[in-house]
Order: structure tokens, then sequence, then C-alpha cells
């Protein structure tokens, strides 16, 4: 049996790597995985040793000159190809659960809402990419602008972190308009941790019911 695929989305300080965990430890603890299967974190961009180098081409900020806004989304979509290859298909082929720290709807949102790319662009990358794979299940993790940069207030921004409030806004109405025209899983991302986490594991348990 295949396994599952499960998306979490949001713009930086959702909260979606606490949420991965907690989702990941209940997924044990509820034994709803065969027992010679794993469930597998991984992250866009990363996840394979070629994707945490094009992470570092992606992020660092002491490269000096920014990748042009074409280069960026060709560096995202080739991350993207070597995860699903490498990581994704074979361990959902295997029977394993795969959660993801971001996907498709990252590229939509920062490079299509933020950079105003051109969105069929992005999105024939993305078919090249995945080759037709896609989730099971997305969730947006929602907050505001102004709550994620207080939230990121101590943190030192990466370099998509560095376009500033007005971007991000741009991205943020990108993942909402997003979640909308998908039937993504939106959660109010400023409740507490236990309410988000008793959240996605409801929409697990349908998941399961479902097929
Ligand atoms: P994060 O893993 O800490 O969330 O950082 C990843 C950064 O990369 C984040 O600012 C969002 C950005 N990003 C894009 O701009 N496009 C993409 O397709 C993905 C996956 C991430």
């Amino acid at each position: 049996m295949k396994g599952k695929f499960i998306v979490l989305e949001g713009i930086d300080g959702s909260g979606k790597t606490t949420q991965i965990n907690q989702l990941a430890k209940w997924l044990k603890e509820q034994e709803v995985i065969p027992k010679n299967n794993q469930i597998v974190i991984t992250r866009e961009p990363g996840g394979t040793e070629l994707g945490e180098s094009i992470r570092s081409l992606l992020l660092d900020t002491s490269i000096k000159e920014s990748p042009n806004s074409i280069a960026e989304l060709l560096l995202y979509a080739a991350d993207r190809a070597q995860h699903v290859n490498e990581i994704i298909r074979p361990s959902l082929n295997n029977g394993d659960w795969v959660i993801s720290d971001r996907f498709c709807g990252s590229t939509l949102a920062y490079q299509g809402y933020g950079r105003k790319l051109d969105i069929n662009l992005i999105k024939n990358l993305e078919s090249i990419a995945t080759q037709g794979l896609s989730p099971d299940i997305t969730f947006l993790l929602d907050i505001s602008v102004d709550e994620s940069m207080k939230r990121r207030a101590t943190k030192q921004d990466d370099r998509i972190e560095k376009e500033g409030k007005d971007f991000l806004k741009n991205v943020s109405l990108g993942f909402n308009r997003l979640s909308e025209e998908n039937k993504w899983k939106k959660l109010s991302a400023i409740q507490s941790k236990e309410e988000i986490t008793a959240e996605i594991q409801f929409e697990i348990i349908k998941l399961l019911k479902r097929k």
C-alpha cells in the first residue's frame, strides 16, 4: 500500500516545524503506519544533499548578489525535482508516510504572488519537477504578517525574509487564495499549539477514513 503525503505551508513563523514534529509523534503513537514503515520528515528547499546545497545558494545572505528571480525559480524547481525523485516518490511507493515542510504551494505564493512571476510558467515547471505527484493533504498555517514579523524579531532573516513587509503581505494573500482554490485545510496559527495539533489530527483521521 502506498504511503500518504502531507504538506504544511505558511509564511515564516507560522509554527510549521512544531506541528510537523507533533504530527509525526502522534502518528507513531496511533500505530496507523505499518510496523515496517516509517514517517519521513523533510523540507523544501532541502531534504536531499543536493537540495541542502541549493538551499544555501537560495537563502544564504553571505552570497553578495541575490539570484535573479528566474534563476531563483529554477533553483526551487531543481530542488523539488531532486526531492520528489530521491525522497518523496520512493518513500510513498515503499508505504512510508512523508511530511514535508513546504512544497509547490510555496513557489506559487513566494515566486508567483511575491515576486509576481507568471503563474502558468510556475505551474509548468511544477509539473516537470513533480511528474504529477501531489500531496494527499495540505495544511495552511495562517498568521498575519505582523504576527510573523513579531515572532521572527530575534532571528536572523534569510534572503527571502529580508524582502520585507509588502512582499510578505503578497505572499500571505497568495497562500490564502491558493488555500481556497485547492481546498487546503486552513488553520488559524494564532491558536494555542495544542489547538492546532488537535485540528491537524482531526483532519488526518478524516483522511484515513476517506481512503
Ligand atoms: P524555511 O524552510 O525556513 O521556511 O525557509 C524557506 C524559505 O524559502 C522561505 O522564506 C520561503 C522560501 N521559499 C520560496 O520562496 N519558494 C519555494 O518554493 C520554497 C519551497 C520556499
